[in-house]
């Protein structure tokens, strides 16, 4: 099968979801806010975030987005008669941004399929974990649990598996004798805030392919 090629727009629209802290969310604010300093050859930021939407409400993810004067949604399962209409109501939400690529950063909810339908193949999500070993809601604690002596993070695309789909960048971080869940998590998301920011850069920037047999092997740039 021929390579499917994706050359986002210039700057691409983010939209963002979060369910916890948003500590992912404010390394890409803070890529590309005013003041920072540009990378050589590279004045204008790659990306803008056009709108920030989180599951669920009282979480600091969103706040983060207010105060850099993002707009923010809420779409939350419960308020919604089936799974289906939540999925409905998400993907009609993110659509009105008009996104070129959708950040699932620590968004604690499978994504539906006319969500996938509607965005498939520019969903990126970042997972704490080196795929495809421990997916799921608790990455972290499985690889302590299991005895891995070296995980990490994974950022990949969206498909319709669980933390399933093709992976784009990662990094390896080693486990200590003395890890707890919250210790090494809070090790990970140091090179995980680095490595989005990186890949979410370089997709936008640059564009990117999915090429091979299974079309699961990501090239950066086209
Ligand atoms: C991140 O470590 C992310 O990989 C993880 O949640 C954290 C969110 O942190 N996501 C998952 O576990 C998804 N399966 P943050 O809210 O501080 O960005």
């Amino acid at each position: 099968m021929a390579a499917q090629s994706f050359r986002p727009a210039r700057p691409a629209r983010l939209v963002v979801l979060v369910s916890g802290s948003g500590t992912n969310l404010q390394a890409l604010l803070d890529a590309v806010a005013p003041g920072r300093e540009a990378r050589p050859g590279d004045a204008d930021p790659p990306y803008e975030i056009v709108a920030v939407g989180a599951d669920r409400r009282g979480i600091t993810g969103p706040e983060r987005a207010e105060r850099a004067g993002i707009p923010t949604f809420v779409c939350r399962v419960q308020d919604h008669a089936t799974r289906e209409e939540w999925d409905r109501a998400l993907t009609e939400a993110t659509a009105a941004y008009a996104p070129d690529l959708i950040v699932s950063a620590g968004f604690m909810k499978i994504l539906g399929r006319r969500f996938l339908e509607r965005f498939g193949g520019r969903v990126v999500n970042t997972h704490p974990a080196l795929l495809p070993s421990f997916p799921g809601a608790h990455g972290v604690r499985d690889a302590l649990a299991y005895g891995a002596k070296v995980t990490g993070c994974t950022v990949h695309f969206v498909d319709d598996g669980v933390d399933t789909g093709p992976v784009i960048a990662q990094r390896a971080v080693e486990v200590l004798d003395e890890d707890d869940e919250s210790a090494l998590h809070e090790r990970i998301k140091e090179v995980e805030r680095g490595l989005l920011v990186e890949v979410v850069g370089r997709l936008a920037r640059d564009g990117y392919s999915l090429e091979g047999p299974e079309m699961r092997r990501v090239r950066l740039g086209s």
